[in-house]
């Protein structure tokens, strides 16, 4: 660690989540490499960066567009190798966001099922592990193939099963890969990945955006919304705030952007972060006296220089009461054992939609030749393997500390804003949130009740005035709609409708 850097609060949370990406990732040979061993997490490349986040000019223009006749039919999607038939129809490619460099993002798009030209359009983005190491994962990897899209893959690794819950029954739903060097993403200037960071990963995604647009002009005026979960919490605020930004510049709307839902979100480092803790002390996973030491040693001030000696000690303890055996991304879920380990294997009966070892499955699956001549991906025959984390980016240049004024922003311009959380995740914990949303001092128009998911408490919601409404999703973790796919369909479509949740009926 740099001696004149401020000491980085979010390393703290990558002690614990190394080990948990170590744990159950670990097994894939050099997958995520840069993740699983903790020497890495010496060498912070970004620091607290208290700036707020202001949209660039620089980049964005006229010059970025790119003629798209005729790709839209190039990129049409026949049929994914062991798929079940569907009405509905899917394209994938790429699209160039910088020519001079050789940039260009992969984007997954599937059509609603029942065609119908209201249903909105709703883009998906997947942040990663918001810690000093980059973030970027795979939208298609996760947001696609193992939570909202409308394929699971089956264990064989080679078939595919139709989610029932996917939320191409309300949206048409765009997967993105972003920024460049995450999944099928790609830079031909190689130095690009070393010049990452939120501005630059805004800046493309727009630029993605406005081409995408051009390639399927029919959704031009079509409504909007951006979604996504964990470190997406910074990409989805910045991308809707970029275009408010170009919107008014033009003065038209170029693009229909009406909202923005994020899920166990980073927005507020500072309490994000206090919020890990306490939250895995309120659960089982660390001791009052460890809570307790790590409040009173630590604080969670963002300007505190460095951590003290017993400070480092409460973390470590913490770190060792977690290090293993657990999913942080669900405390409860049962975890996946490689094949032929003499750890059983996970016992059939848990269902299938949540199998902890999905991500093998889908590895498998996105790696094939096959599989990705019908996706029309890896078109430039890239040097490694398609992974759900990026290995190449391995410094992120920016990041502010809060991207709360950018919520703020967005709701002052009459967008809804919708902040969800699985209530057993451990790297941004429900904790967290409540935090980091008190921390903006909203008045409250409906207070804490909990919603139905038929009979059940599908979790909770408050209202908050100017549009921001916060839902808990009972019994998930990060991935909400891998865990509870059916609460998570009635979240997104009662955001889409504008509609509240279902209340739960007293008996
Ligand atoms: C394209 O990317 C390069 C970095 O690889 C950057 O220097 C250049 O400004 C970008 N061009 C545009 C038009 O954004
Ligand atoms: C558009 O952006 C490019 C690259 O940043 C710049 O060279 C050019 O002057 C810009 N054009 C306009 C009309 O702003
Ligand atoms: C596709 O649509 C046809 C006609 O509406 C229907 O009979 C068939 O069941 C649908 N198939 C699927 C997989 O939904
Ligand atoms: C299209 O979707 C909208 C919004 O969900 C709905 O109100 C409308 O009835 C649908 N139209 C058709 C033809 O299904
Ligand atoms: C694969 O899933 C099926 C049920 O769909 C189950 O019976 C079988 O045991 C699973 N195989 C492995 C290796 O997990
Ligand atoms: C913006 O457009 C509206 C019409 O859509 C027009 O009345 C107004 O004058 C325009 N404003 C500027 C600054 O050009
Ligand atoms: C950190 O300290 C500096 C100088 O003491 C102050 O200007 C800044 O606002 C502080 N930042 C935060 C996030 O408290
Ligand atoms: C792309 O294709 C090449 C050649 O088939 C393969 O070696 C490589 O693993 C693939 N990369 C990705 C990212 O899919």
């Amino acid at each position: 660690m740099e001696s004149s850097r401020p000491f980085c609060w979010p390393l703290l949370a990558f002690l614990i989540l190394s080990s948990f990406v170590a744990q159950t990732h670990g097994r894939m040979k050099e997958q995520c490499s840069l993740y699983r061993y903790k020497a890495t997490l010496l060498k912070p490349d970004f620091g607290v960066d208290t700036s707020h986040f202001k949209v660039i000019e620089h980049g964005i223009n006229e010059t970025n567009v790119y003629p798209q006749e005729g790709f839209k039919e190039q990129d049409r999607i026949e049929r994914l190798p062991g798929q079940p038939p569907v009405n509905f129809s899917q394209y994938g490619g790429y699209i160039t966001v910088n020519k001079s460099a050789g940039r260009a993002l992969y984007y997954y798009f599937v059509e609603a099922q029942q065609p119908n030209d209201t249903l909105p359009l709703l883009l998906w983005l997947n942040g990663g592990i918001y810690i000093y190491m980059p973030p970027g994962f795979s939208s298609l990897g996760y947001g696609a193939m193992q939570e909202l899209g409308p394929f699971r893959v089956h264990n064989d690794s080679k078939t595919l099963f139709t989610n029932k819950f996917s939320w191409n029954h309300v949206a048409n739903v765009l997967f993105l890969e972003s920024p460049a060097g995450v999944g099928f993403s790609y830079s031909n200037t190689t130095s690009d990945y070393d010049n990452t960071g939120d501005r630059s990963t805004t800046t493309d995604n727009y630029v993605f955006l406005v081409n995408w647009f051009e390639r399927f002009p029919e959704y031009k005026n079509r409504t909007f919304y951006i979604s996504g979960r964990d470190y997406a919490g910074h990409h989805v605020p910045q991308l809707a705030q970029t275009i408010l930004y170009h919107n008014k510049k033009a003065n038209k709307t170029i693009i229909n952007l009406k909202g923005i839902i994020i899920g166990n979100a980073v927005i507020n480092d500072e309490t994000d972060i206090k919020g890990t803790y306490d939250s895995l002390a309120g659960h089982v996973f660390a001791s009052d006296l460890e809570a307790s030491q790590i409040q009173k040693y630590c604080g969670f001030s963002l300007n505190a220089s460095r951590r003290s000696p017993e400070c480092t000690a409460a973390i470590d303890a913490v770190e060792g009461d977690i290090a293993n055996g657990l999913d942080l991304y669900n405390l409860y879920a049962p975890i996946c054992f490689p094949k032929g380990d003499t750890v059983q294997h996970i016992e059939a009966s848990v269902l299938e939609f949540a199998d902890p070892c999905s991500f093998d499955y889908v590895y498998a699956y996105l790696n094939r030749p096959d599989v990705q001549e019908a996706l029309h991906a890896n078109v430039t025959k890239l040097t490694h393997d398609w992974d759900i984390c990026s290995s190449f980016i391995k410094k992120w240049k920016d990041s502010p500390s809060t991207v709360i004024p950018l919520l703020r922003e967005l709701m002052a311009n009459g967008l809804r804003v919708w902040i969800y959380s699985g209530d057993l995740d451990g790297t941004v914990s429900f904790t967290s949130t409540k935090y980091s949303i008190n921390s903006m001092k909203l008045p409250v128009k409906n207070d804490w009740s909990p919603w139905a998911y038929f009979a059940e408490v599908g979790g909770y919601t408050e209202e908050y005035e100017g549009g921001l409404n916060f839902v808990t999703v009972r019994l998930a973790g990060q991935q909400v709609p891998k865990d509870q796919p059916g609460k998570a369909f009635v979240l997104i479509k009662h955001f889409l409708d504008g509609t509240p949740l279902p209340v739960l009926v007293q008996n």
